[in-house]
């Protein structure tokens, strides 16, 4: 292919991209969401998959599950359709026990996010948590409200809360007519369309959308009655008082969401999510590498790893990398440079993901994402690009939010326990710190569960029995200070607070979060940092 070809096709293919996560709390909504997107996109037997994982979701602490969940959650952690002459990846985001850093991580791989908001509880702990982390990069985000269907909270309350809990301004693109038993539909503010609600049973047909000639037109009363007509009317008016008309350059800013209603069990409002989403989401845009920005548009392949994960087969220590592509074309069988060890690398056997159909896929272009199975040199934060020595910035690990001391059952199987604990935290999803005084090695995670998952797979794969107990640790951060002076000060201080972390980072723990503040406050020349580069 002649330069100019490749370079036409390298824009085409990275335009038409669309990487996205998405974020909620548990029961929100987001797999039964994510199974209506991957119909619309046509990929059934990955909706399957997405069931298939939810169910095997039970026992944490169950070797079994998680072996079965890790061989389904490789093949659902990235879901990529076709629709409408885009290809969509939408990395999964996990949300019940296997919240973990993983979960914040993929979100720092993505290019834009969707957030499910159960229109009965409004916004919850782990959206707030995750909304954090969408701030980091300023992604852009779109809003479902969900769940219509039943009895929830006015939407004026939602959009309260939304804006004074997330604090994003909110720009409905649709709105609904009433709610529970008495949701008719939603009113899309850009078609002036009515689009009507059925409960969804098989073979029915939905409602065709009715056109209105504006708020004013009386077939309106005709089409929902004359009292949800008024209130509709009202809404309207007060929304256009006193709301946030849609910016789509605020949006890529992530200074304001674009606010959807729906139901997504009943396949209802998803479309017009969908399309909104194709039309306005950003396609990979330029990434930040140490050295300079990289555009994907530069022929160079590069990309970096964002996420490790165990594979199948335990006793060969298998691993499969994900690695985002951040530039450039990646075909199977090039070349890349490992730029951590300087090393050159076969990418002969990656995984690369299409929901339709794997075989026959031979190449991945800027958004998307590939696997590569590993035996342990690839790490999280990892570049691999051509010759120039580049590194990717923005794939941290993140402060734990649970911590907890490992008690060995058996003290002769000290050395085991360092190279287990060393190997499964090069995964990502649980850190270890040793305490600058003592000999106590402390676990700390970002979701709670995975204290079990550590402990079962200490057990299955380095066949090392530990219990874990609880600490009197709330919080973490890594300390970092132009003022030299300063920072020995604070570690003198505070030598039973001072850890290191897997790698010889320092940090410094916290009994509560209002130390921590106060800290922050006593030590404004310390830098306490809530995430750190991963290399
Ligand atoms: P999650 O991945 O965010 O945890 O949520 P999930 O999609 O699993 O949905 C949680 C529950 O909410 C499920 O019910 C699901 O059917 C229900 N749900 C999702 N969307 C809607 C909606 O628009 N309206 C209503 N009324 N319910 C909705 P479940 O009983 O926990 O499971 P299932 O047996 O129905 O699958």
């Amino acid at each position: 292919m002649s330069d100019k070809a490749f370079t036409v096709q390298l824009k085409r293919e990275t335009l038409r991209r669309r990487t996205f996560g998405i974020i909620s709390h548990p029961d929100a909504g987001k797999t039964t969401l994510t199974e209506k997107l991957l119909l619309f996109g046509g990929a059934i037997h990955m909706a399957g998959a997405v069931k298939a994982k939810k169910a095997s979701r039970h026992a944490t602490s169950d070797w079994m599950a998680i072996e079965k969940e890790r061989g389904i959650s490789v093949t659902s952690s990235v879901m990529q359709f076709e629709y409408g002459g885009y290809a969509v990846n939408l990395l999964d985001t996990p949300g019940h026990q296997d919240f973990s850093e993983d979960t914040y991580r993929v979100l720092t791989a993505v290019d834009s996010a969707l957030m499910v908001i159960d229109s009965v509880k409004g916004v919850e702990t782990q959206t707030k948590k995750l909304m954090d982390v969408c701030r980091m990069r300023d992604t852009p985000i779109m809003t479902f409200v969900n769940k219509l269907d039943r009895d929830g909270r006015s939407p004026f309350e939602l959009l309260d809360d939304i804006e004074s809990n997330l604090g994003i301004e909110c720009a409905p693109l649709t709105w609904p007519i009433g709610m529970g038993k008495l949701f008719q539909g939603v009113f899309d503010l850009r078609a002036n369309l009515i689009r009507f609600f059925e409960v969804e049973t098989k073979g029915t047909k939905p409602r065709e959308a009715a056109v209105i000639k504006g708020l004013d037109d009386p077939e309106l009363d005709r089409l929902i009655g004359e009292a949800a007509a008024a209130d509709l009317r009202r809404d309207i008016e007060l929304l256009e008082g006193a709301g946030y008309p849609f910016d789509p350059e605020r949006y890529l800013a992530g200074r304001q969401t674009p606010v959807f209603f729906g139901s997504a069990v009943n396949t209802f409002g998803v479309r017009e999510l969908l399309e909104a989403f194709l039309e306005y989401a950003p396609a990979p845009r330029p990434r930040q590498a140490e050295s300079r920005e990289v555009s994907p548009f530069e022929e160079q392949f590069s990309g970096v790893i964002f996420k490790i994960q165990a594979n199948m087969d335990p006793a060969h220590r298998d691993r499969v990398a994900f690695l985002r592509v951040n530039s450039g074309r990646f075909s199977r069988g090039m070349k890349a440079r490992h730029q951590r060890t300087g090393k050159d690398m076969l990418l002969h056997n990656a995984i690369i993901f299409m929901a339709q159909d794997r075989s026959g896929v031979e190449e991945a272009w800027p958004g998307d994402i590939i696997g590569i199975p590993n035996h342990g040199t690839l790490r999280i934060g990892d570049t691999l690009s051509g010759k120039e020595p580049l590194r990717y910035l923005g794939i941290p690990h993140f402060a734990p939010e649970h911590f907890r001391r490992v008690i060995l059952k058996n003290p002769f199987k000290a050395k085991q326990l360092d190279k287990g604990l060393e190997q499964l935290t090069e995964e990502g999803a649980i850190q270890f710190f040793r305490p600058a005084q003592g000999r106590d090695q402390i676990l700390g995670a970002v979701g709670a569960l995975q204290f079990d998952v550590i402990a079962a797979r200490l057990s299955a794969e380095y066949d090392v029995q530990i219990i874990t107990e609880p600490v009197n640790i709330a919080a973490v951060r890594w300390l970092a200070s132009d003022d030299a002076v300063a920072l020995d000060r604070l570690k003198r201080d505070n030598q039973n607070a001072m850890v290191t972390d897997a790698d010889g980072h320092p940090a410094m723990t916290f009994a509560s979060e209002w130390r921590l503040e106060k800290a922050v406050e006593e030590w404004p020349q310390i830098r306490f940092l809530a995430t750190r580069e991963c290399v």
